[in-house]
């Protein structure tokens, strides 16, 4: 009888902890930016409601049409990141999605004035 009762205990304590676990895990990773004010859901980007691995960076593509067209979005800026002499790179080179991006570009040319996206 005793022994019974802890193991219920231990298993009360152990759903508990895996519960605990799960939501700090979910709550580390947010939509942000207008992805999150324009009401993008986590499927959106990954096909599943619970995502547990990166999304595919074709899916940026679908939304955001053609490398040309995110080019023209930047066309006024100078040193357009989406049209310079490195070429076309791929997204998630520099928009890091769940946290603030990382412009390769900056690496040398500290002068250049991006927005922070
Ligand atoms: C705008 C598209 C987009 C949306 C919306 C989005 N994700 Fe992601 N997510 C990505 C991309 C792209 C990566 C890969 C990031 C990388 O490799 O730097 C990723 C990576 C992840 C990862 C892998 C771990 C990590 O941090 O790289 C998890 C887990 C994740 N997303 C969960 C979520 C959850 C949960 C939601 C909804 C609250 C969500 N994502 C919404 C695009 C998105
Ligand atoms: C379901 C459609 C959808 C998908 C998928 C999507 N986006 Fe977006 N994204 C939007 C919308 C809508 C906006 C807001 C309007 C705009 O700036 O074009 C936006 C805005 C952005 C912005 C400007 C962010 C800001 O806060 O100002 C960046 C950068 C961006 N997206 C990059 C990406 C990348 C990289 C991916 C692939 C991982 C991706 N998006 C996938 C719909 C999408
Ligand atoms: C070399 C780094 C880099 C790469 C690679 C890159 N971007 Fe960007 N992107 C930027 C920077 C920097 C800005 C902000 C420019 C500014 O100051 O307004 C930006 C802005 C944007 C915006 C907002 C544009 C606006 O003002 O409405 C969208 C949408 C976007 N990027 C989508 C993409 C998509 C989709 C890809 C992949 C096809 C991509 N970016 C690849 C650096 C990059
Ligand atoms: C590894 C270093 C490096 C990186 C990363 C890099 N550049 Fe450059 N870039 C150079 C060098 C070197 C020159 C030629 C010398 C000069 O004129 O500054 C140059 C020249 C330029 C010029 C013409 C000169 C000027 O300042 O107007 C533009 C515009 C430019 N780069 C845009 C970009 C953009 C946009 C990115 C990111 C997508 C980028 N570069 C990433 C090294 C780099």
């Amino acid at each position: 009888m005793k022994g019974k009762i802890s193991m219920t205990m231990l298993r009360f304590f152990v759903l508990c902890a895996v519960v605990a676990g799960l939501s700090v895990a979910a709550g580390a990773v947010e939509i942000r930016g207008k992805h999150a004010s324009e009401g993008l859901k986590c499927v959106d980007c990954h096909q599943v409601d619970k995502p547990v691995a990166a999304a595919s960076v074709n899916v940026c593509l679908e939304c955001h049409g053609g490398y040309e067209k995110v080019a023209e979005l930047t066309k006024s800026l100078h040193g357009n990141p989406h049209d310079s002499h490195l070429g076309k790179m791929q997204c998630l080179k520099c928009h890091r999605i769940h946290r603030a991006s990382e412009i390769v570009c900056l690496e040398c040319h500290s002068d250049f004035d991006f927005k922070e996206k």
